[in-house]
């Protein structure tokens, strides 16, 4: 399973990238507002810190203008990934940014229908948001069943990756993984959140606490 990170926050990047832990980054316009940075300048410099794939997301709402947008973006560097919405545009312009060899990223998937369509148009990644959908009192996770199993049916001919995006905890991650999906896009926060367990803290205190009476040290 690939991780990406869902941010685009640079210098928080450029530490998790040290752990060897990132496969990619996903962004989207409202983490971009959160940068106060310029656009193009932020994915510049994320893709300069990772070599996987660096989801960049356009703003317009018309297939061909979408489509000039995606091509710009994807000139920033040979590692984005541009993002379309899930709309009837979106996957026009999914489909001839694929034409043109372009890799993208369809985003905002809140159905098995709307995914079943994106594979359809080429998508390289399907990006279905379990989080807002559990918002909503609805079951993320089901989503990615259900997406998951219908993909299956027809792996020799779909070849559109499952991103899970949206994603608020690590239980949404391992289920993820059961499932099977591909790739899962996390906060900082929650790949953080992976690693802890209190019974590691509890253990390590206690053998700390029995090395110190040996009075030894390693090196
Ligand atoms: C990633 O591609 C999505 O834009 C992101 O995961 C959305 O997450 P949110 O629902 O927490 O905003």
């Amino acid at each position: 399973m690939e991780f990406f990170i869902d941010t685009a926050d640079v210098n928080e990047i450029a530490e998790l990238v040290e752990t060897g832990l990132v496969d990619g980054v996903t962004t989207n316009p409202s983490l971009m507002a959160k940068t106060g940075q310029s656009y193009q300048d932020t994915l510049a410099a994320i893709c300069d810190l990772v070599d996987g794939p660096v989801s960049a997301e356009v703003t317009a709402l018309e297939p061909e203008a979408m489509l000039q947008e995606g091509r710009h973006l994807s000139k920033i560097a040979e590692n984005i990934v541009v993002k379309v919405p899930l709309t009837w545009n979106g996957l026009r312009a999914c489909k001839m940014l694929r034409d043109e060899a372009i890799q993208v990223n369809v985003t905002l998937c809140f159905s098995a229908s709307q995914a079943l369509l994106a594979a359809k148009a080429g998508a390289t990644y399907i990006s279905p948001f379990v989080g807002r959908l559990d918002d909503l009192g609805q079951n993320g996770m089901e989503l990615i069943r259900v997406i998951s199993e219908i993909y299956g049916q027809y792996k020799h001919s779909l070849q559109t990756k499952i991103l899970v995006a949206s994603v608020r905890s690590p239980l949404h991650v391992v289920e993820a993984a059961r499932l099977g999906a591909q790739v899962v896009t996390v906060p900082a926060k929650v790949l953080k959140q992976m690693a802890q367990h209190p019974l590691t803290d509890k253990g390590l205190e206690a053998f700390l606490k029995d090395w110190a009476k040996t009075g030894q040290s390693i090196l």
